[in-house]
């Protein structure tokens, strides 16, 4: 059970500055959404958070990938990119991951990280912004909604075990092998 203390704690107002992502902070950030970005029983292919994850937008995007960063310790993150689609004249702007570290949730960190995300969309020409997260995680969905997001589009991804085609095929290779070897 948390004590007092410990909710006055998190309660504190610290002050949090929003800066550019550098390289050094790969590691902490990776580690960060490691414990924020559980990997659930199915996983979702569509993106998954691992270390290259974060390396690629860095590398790719490494102008929207900005840190919050309090008492000199990294304590949330937003990561994203911009698009433009065939047949669209508009700019489109993707926040792939926005992470706030638990104890310092409910503390306008990740209103900062957005609105600071929000302003480079803004000063690069971006019309929409897009963000997607599971249909569960009411906290970012009540976030979302609070930072202007709307139009929910529902998306469901299905899956199809391969495994028994997968091992047929493996008898059958092996079979084949070894009517080779025979025939030698
Ligand atoms: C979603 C998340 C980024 C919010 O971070 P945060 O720093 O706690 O958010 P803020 O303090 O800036 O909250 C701003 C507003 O969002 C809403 N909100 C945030 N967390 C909420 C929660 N747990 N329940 C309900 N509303 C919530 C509230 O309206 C809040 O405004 P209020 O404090 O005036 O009520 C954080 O919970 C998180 O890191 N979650 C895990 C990672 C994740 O799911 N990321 C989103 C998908 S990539």
């Amino acid at each position: 059970m948390k004590s007092a203390e410990d909710s006055e704690d998190k309660n504190r107002k610290v002050y949090v500055a929003v800066r550019p992502m550098d390289i050094d902070d790969l590691a902490t950030v990776f580690h960060l959404g490691e414990r924020l970005f559980t990997a659930k029983e199915v996983p979702n292919l569509y993106r998954t958070w691992d270390d290259f994850e974060v390396i690629d937008l860095f590398h790719s995007d490494s102008e929207f990938c900005l840190v919050a960063e309090a008492d000199d310790r990294i304590v949330g993150f937003a990561l994203g990119t911009t698009l433009t689609k065939s047949r669209s004249a508009w700019k489109y702007g993707h926040l792939f991951w926005l992470g706030v570290d638990p104890d310092h949730h409910g503390q306008g960190i990740a209103s900062k990280l957005f609105h600071r995300f929000r302003d480079l969309m803004i000063a690069e020409g971006v019309r929409i912004l897009l963000v997607d997260t599971e249909a569960d995680n009411l906290p970012a969905l009540h976030f979302f909604r609070k930072m202007g997001f709307g139009n929910p589009q529902e998306h469901i991804y299905l899956s199809l075990n391969l495994d028994p085609q997968l091992r047929q095929l493996r008898e059958r290779k092996a079979t084949s092998r070894y009517r080779l070897h025979d025939e030698e």
